[in-house]
């Protein structure tokens, strides 16, 4: 095998040594989770088919009853991570309450919080989707089922968090702590392959990314960011690009590469926003931050905030760093036009 090519599964194990007391049940775990990814990868991409081949939107070619592909990825999800013996406890933003792990499995140590589908809305225009995942120790003591308590821990105490983006291939993109890393699938290996090692963003980007019909129901700071990146002024590399799929983990994963700000503030219709702080906005702040960029709400770092219920919303402010402490600073009215 070529000296290059360096799986997923190479990586977690070459990164786990380094932790002097790595007991590989991570890698095992982030192997579900890849293994989930690529069921999910093969589903959205056939999503296309239903019509032909015999497909309906209910049914099969097999027959069986097709799922709408939001409740398939989330019961992938489930069913890759409640048997392996890593965790504790599981929660998704298509589920009301905490995932227990059923009684027949043994129990471990770790807690997986997920969005199993975001951008959903996307997937019948052929728009790319992808799954968020965040991974904590528990909390709570080892020997018992874990609880909620466990999936209400801060940003700060993450393990692993990462994203797989369904585009125009699938990619794989993961921290522990120690730089970002991407892995796109190849499809003939059926393997995730390491192509974008140390991932940096920009410090200053050239695009941003927001739903701007909502522009009337923000308040003022916000308004005047948005009328100041597209004002004309070469120096500062004015106006922005404005790029805005509506799927988050593809506006934010473009940006990451690209430099650039995404942005979900409140609004008089949304007084926190539309993300989830545990499922969304957690893990993608870990990322953006150890890829060199800045998370916000708007007055503090997105990781900082303890939550306080599963499906709690936060403003969202998230990419290269120079451009969320200008926002931050039209927020606090420190700058204006
Ligand atoms: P999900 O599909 O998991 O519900 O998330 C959709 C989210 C996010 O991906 C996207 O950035 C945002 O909703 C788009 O919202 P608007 O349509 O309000 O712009
Ligand atoms: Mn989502
Ligand atoms: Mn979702």
């Amino acid at each position: 095998m070529s000296a290059r090519i360096i799986t997923l599964t190479r990586h977690i194990i070459e990164e786990q040594r380094k932790h002097p007391y790595a007991t590989g049940e991570f890698t095992d775990l982030m192997n579900d989770i890849a293994f989930a990814a690529k069921l999910i990868s093969y589903h959205t991409n056939k999503a296309g088919l239903v019509g032909i081949l015999g497909e309906t939107e209910n049914i099969n070619v097999q027959g069986e009853i097709v799922k709408k592909l939001d409740v398939f990825a989330n019961e992938t999800m489930v069913n890759a991570l409640d048997h392996g013996g890593h965790l504790a406890v599981m929660a998704s933003e298509e589920s009301e309450d905490i995932i227990p792990i059923p009684d027949k499995y043994p129990l471990g140590k770790y807690v997986c919080l997920f969005d199993p589908l975001d951008g959903s809305s996307n997937i019948d225009a052929n728009v790319s989707v992808g799954t968020i995942f965040a991974i904590y120790h528990r909390s709570t003591p080892d020997g018992r089922p874990g609880t909620l308590e466990d999936c209400l821990q801060p940003g700060n105490n993450l393990v692993c968090a990462g994203y797989v983006v369904y585009g125009s291939s699938t990619m794989l993109v993961y921290t522990t702590g120690n730089g970002v890393h991407g892995f796109t699938l190849d499809h003939s290996y059926g393997e995730f392959l390491l192509s974008h090692p140390n991932i940096t963003t920009p410090k200053k980007g050239k695009i941003y990314s927001v739903n701007e019909s909502n522009f009337d129901y923000w308040d003022e700071g916000m308004q005047n960011y948005i009328q100041y990146v597209k004002q004309i002024d070469e120096k500062s590399g004015r106006p922005l690009k404005s790029r805005y799929i509506g799927s988050m983990v593809s506006d934010v994963h473009r940006n990451l590469l690209y430099g650039g700000v995404f942005l979900y503030p409140p609004s008089s219709l949304a007084p926190d926003g539309k993300l989830r702080l545990t499922y969304e906005a957690n893990p993608m702040a870990f990322i953006i931050e150890q890829a060199g960029g800045k998370a916000s709400n708007g007055k503090q770092r997105i990781v900082d905030i303890k939550p306080e219920n599963l499906h709690q919303r936060v403003p969202l402010y998230i990419g290269s760093e120079k451009d969320v402490a200008l926002i931050e600073d039209f927020l606090k009215g420190d700058k204006t036009l």
